[in-house]
């Protein structure tokens, strides 16, 4: 079986990866510096072994030493800093782990030879569209936040490795996650924590923003797709076609809950706050077969319903 190297397997999407890929035979080596964002008891239910490496991605000589020891064939990166908000107070960690970061693991993966280099990439490199429309893979990068231009600057440095270097890099860029174990700084495990403790439930603007809402385990299945079917210097987009306004996500989990939307607190807008993502995602469904299996409905109740049995895990992270 493969041998995988997961970065920033101890995350949010990065754990979900690491759960089915140990449930499907994959031999997987986790890197992960556990940022606050990171934590291994997301992956504490994972039932074999797999070998966990406490380590930042910016250190050089643990990346190549992580390497040489484990020769990897496929390198699946996640590792990030990924909150928005954050980035917009201090882009300085953006930089430093989503462009160095990925930069250094480009380059030991180019010197150790790999079959495939997975670059997580995101739907936020497109910058945001106002009316209809929807991105293509060959829509140009037009990034508006720090997080999503440190993002865009990792998605092109991996296909120049792949274009100067012969790196087999895959890009992928999903749409917004949601499910289980996702850090409670993120709009709907905000909402659904607040909403349990009848607190305020602080929305942007008037939360006319949409986003396009992927299950976190589709998310990981698209990337397993990808890792088999997939093709070095390709582009595939990952969403589910469920577009959302965040008025409406929030009114669902206050009905799902049996709250009033009395609790909604209209905040003042983050700056440069993107209006609408959506994705065309037709190149991985007629290529590769995927398709998402989670509707939002379902999704939603689903994690509502976790959050409702891990408050103490929320707790902890606040
Ligand atoms: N969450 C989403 O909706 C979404 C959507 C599209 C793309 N993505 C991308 O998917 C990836 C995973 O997102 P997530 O929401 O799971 O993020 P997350 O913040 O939950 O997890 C990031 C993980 O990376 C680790 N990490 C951070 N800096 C590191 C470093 N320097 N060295 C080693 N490990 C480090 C953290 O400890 C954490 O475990 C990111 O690349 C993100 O940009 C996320």
């Amino acid at each position: 079986m493969e041998r995988l190297l997961v970065t920033g397997g101890a995350g949010f999407i990065g754990s979900e990866f690491v759960r089915q890929a140990v449930e499907r035979g994959y031999d997987v080596t986790v890197v992960d510096k556990l940022s606050y964002a990171g934590d291994l008891e997301r992956l504490k239910t994972v039932k074999r072994v797999f070998t966990f490496h406490h380590a930042d991605i910016t250190d050089r000589e643990a990346v190549v030493q992580i390497i040489k020891a484990t020769s990897p064939s496929v390198v699946v990166h996640w590792a990030a800093e990924s909150h928005v908000d954050r980035s917009i107070s201090n882009p300085s960690p953006f930089i430093e782990t989503n462009v160095s970061g990925t930069l250094l693991l480009l380059e030991a993966s180019r010197q150790s030879g790999i079959r495939l280099f997975v670059n997580i990439s995101t739907d936020e490199v497109y910058g945001d569209l106002h009316g209809d429309g929807r991105f293509h893979e060959t829509t140009p990068l037009n990034p508006s936040s720090p997080y999503s231009v440190s993002k865009a600057s990792a998605d092109m440095l991996g296909r120049a490795y792949l274009r100067t270097y012969g790196v087999p890099v895959v890009t992928v860029r999903p749409s917004n996650n949601y499910g289980p174990w996702q850090y409670p700084e993120k709009l709907i495990p905000v909402t659904i924590w607040r909403a349990f403790r009848n607190e305020k439930i602080p929305v942007y603007a008037r939360g006319e923003n949409v986003r396009e809402w992927l299950f976190v385990a589709d998310c990981a299945e698209a990337v397993f797709d990808i890792i088999q079917r997939g093709r070095p210097g390709e582009i595939y987009n990952v969403g589910s076609g469920e577009e959302k306004r965040n008025i409406d996500v929030v009114t669902t989990i206050l009905r799902i809950l049996g709250k009033s939307d009395e609790q909604i607190e209209f905040v003042q807008d983050r700056p440069g706050h993107d209006f609408r993502y959506a994705l065309n995602s037709d190149k991985i469904r007629s290529e590769l077969g995927w398709k998402p299996k989670t509707q939002f409905a379902e999704g939603i109740a689903k994690t509502v319903a976790w959050y409702a049995d891990h408050m103490d895990w929320v707790k902890r992270k606040l």
